[in-house]
């Protein structure tokens, strides 16, 4: 008898999976009860933690939004609305961190930073970087540093539709489409970037290093487990191969 080791082979297989997950604002920090779901986000989090190796990027959420309303009322130009975005962002990694049980004075302030403080077993949680994009973006950043093997979007809605399925009843869901198609929705709703499915140069930075992408509902934490541990999961799988 060879003496392979096959017993536990099977949850071995994606152990040096590399994932880059892209938590939205509006579902780390509704204001809906919100202790309650970072503290099981981070839960479900530290429990894959040894199977894939993660890091998160938070998104800005309410907090954004009103420091850009307000620092808008008060004249602030693009860039300077941007800078308080990003603070909102690396506020809420704060907050996850927290609950993750190690939160630093500061979060890492480049997806190279985070790229290398990446290690199996501990999750690095960063917000924003520099003014011009979203988290989306940044994401897809940390993903090409890390060469991860794919970035989870963890959203608030359950996959991408084919329209707005709040507008339109003949909405389609889809759950599978390749990063072109993406492309093809994100350019086209530009103008609209705020509200747009994943950040533009997120999916150029992501078809141009082959990063796949999987949008899933973020409140869903058995779905978002899945999704990040590469297993089948309700949501959109946009292939980049
Ligand atoms: P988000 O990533 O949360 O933006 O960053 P978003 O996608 O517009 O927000 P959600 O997902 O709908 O909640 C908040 C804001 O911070 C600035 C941008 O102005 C962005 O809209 N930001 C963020 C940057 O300028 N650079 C970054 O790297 C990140």
């Amino acid at each position: 008898m060879g003496s392979y080791p096959t017993c536990g082979y099977k949850s071995q297989v994606n152990s040096t999976d590399k994932v880059v997950v892209s938590i939205g604002g509006s579902i780390l920090v509704p204001g809906d009860n919100d202790s309650e779901y970072i503290s099981k986000l981070a839960e479900m989090l530290k429990g894959i933690r040894d199977e894939v190796q993660i890091a998160i990027v938070c998104g800005g959420g309410k907090t954004a939004r009103y420091y850009a309303e307000t620092g808008k009322a008060l004249g602030g130009d693009t860039y300077q609305l941007d800078v308080l975005g990003i603070g909102a962002t690396r506020l809420n990694a704060q907050l996850l961190s927290l609950a993750l049980g190690d939160m630093p004075d500061e979060v890492p302030r480049s997806a190279e930073e985070t790229a290398r403080r990446s290690q199996p077993g501990k999750i690095v949680v960063m917000g924003g970087t520099f003014p011009g994009h979203t988290t989306d973006a940044v994401a897809t950043m940390v993903a090409r540093e890390m060469e991860a093997d794919r970035v989870v979007n963890a959203t608030s809605v359950d996959a991408v539709y084919t329209d707005d399925p709040r507008k339109n009843k003949d909405a389609k869901r889809i759950e599978k489409m390749t990063i072109a198609e993406l492309g093809d929705i994100v350019y086209k709703e530009h103008d609209a970037s705020k509200s747009s499915v994943f950040d533009p140069l997120g999916v150029k930075i992501a078809a141009a290093n082959k990063i796949d992408i999987m949008m899933v509902d973020g409140r869903n934490l058995e779905e978002l487990r899945k999704a990040i541990l590469g297993q089948p999961f309700s949501g959109t799988t946009v292939n980049s191969h």
